[in-house]
């Protein structure tokens, strides 16, 4: 994300802006919590995972009445318009903020679920792959050394892409995913065959889905159901930090650039993103109302070579 907020400062204030940064998201209107940048203010951040300008939930901002105490404090700083990088739930935000206050922003999809429609990738998404995938291959040592069954629990709340990615990029046996129904059986005599042709480990990769730490859950079934016992490793949050990979840095600076221009050309309510490498943008309420579906010869891909 710090890459896209270099940009966004950067490109605005060469196209004659000024910027302020708004600390811990929708809770830093409500506390008129800004400061204004240049661009030296960003220095020296590309590198960085996290965000330099912090997040936050804001339950407050649900409310009607408190969107208007916070474009009342937008009006007050002079802030005309506002960049939103996030997900569904800062979107939803700003939309309506734009709907009831006329505050125009425009929206930069950062999350490393990778699950919003109308991008084919979201910040994030490539160094949280990278990250797993790293600590993949460490396991696989383990489990080849010793020959063992690991599942491997990596993020992935309402959606299976960094299991997806990590599973083909690792070479992975199996994945679960919230999208599919849960095939343990299938996964089971999987696991038997490759042992009958001479494979000693597997890995296995499951999303977390609705519940951190349910691949316990998934290696209790499949010791009841096959009295294989699966080691557990949950990856959690590691996924969510590090220096990010130059995928995002420079999708960052690529999709922070193109939202200054798409304000600067008076638009509003919009995402921007790429879609087959290009630089675009959708009406927000198109890619809020859609879901991004894994593309299936993608899914198959991890099936086909794992025999
Ligand atoms: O939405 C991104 C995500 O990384 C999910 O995959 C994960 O479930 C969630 O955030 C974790 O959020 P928190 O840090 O608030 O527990």
């Amino acid at each position: 994300m710090n890459a896209a907020i270099r940009a966004v400062v950067r490109s605005a204030i060469h196209s004659g802006l000024e910027v302020n940064a708004i600390f811990q998201g929708y809770k830093g209107i409500l506390n008129s919590d800004f400061s204004s940048l240049n661009l030296r203010s960003v220095a020296n951040i590309i590198q960085r995972g996290g965000t330099v300008i912090k997040t936050g939930r804001c339950p407050e901002f649900h409310l009607p009445e408190e969107r208007k105490k916070a474009a009342n404090n937008l009006r007050a700083q002079g802030i005309q318009a506002l960049v939103c990088i996030g997900g569904d739930g800062s979107f939803t935000g700003a939309r309506a903020l734009w709907k009831e206050q006329k505050i125009p922003y425009v929206g930069i999809p950062g999350t490393i679920d990778n699950d919003i429609y109308g991008t084919d990738l979201t910040i994030g998404f490539d160094t949280a792959v990278n990250t797993a995938l790293e600590a993949i291959d460490r396991i696989r040592d383990t489990a080849t050394s010793h020959d063992r069954l690991f599942i491997v629990e990596v993020m992935g709340h309402n959606s299976g892409f960094i299991a997806v990615d990590v599973s083909i990029a690792g070479g992975a046996e199996a994945v679960f995913i919230p999208e599919i129904p849960l095939d343990i059986e299938t996964v089971i005599s999987k696991i038997q065959m490759g042992l009958k042709a001479g494979k000693a480990s597997s890995i296995l990769v499951a999303a977390e889905a609705k519940k951190s730490g349910w691949a316990y859950d998934l290696a209790e079934s499949i010791r009841k159901k096959s009295g294989f016992e699966a080691k557990v490793c949950i990856l959690g949050h590691i996924q969510r930090g590090g220096s990010p990979t130059a995928v995002d840095r420079i999708l960052g600076s690529r999709l922070g650039v193109h939202a200054i221009n798409l304000l600067n050309q008076g638009l509003s309510d919009i995402m921007v993103g790429v879609q087959g490498g290009e630089l675009t943008h959708q009406d927000m309420s198109s890619c809020l109302e859609q879901k991004k579906a894994l593309p299936p010869q993608i899914l198959n891909l991890v099936n086909d070579l794992s025999h």
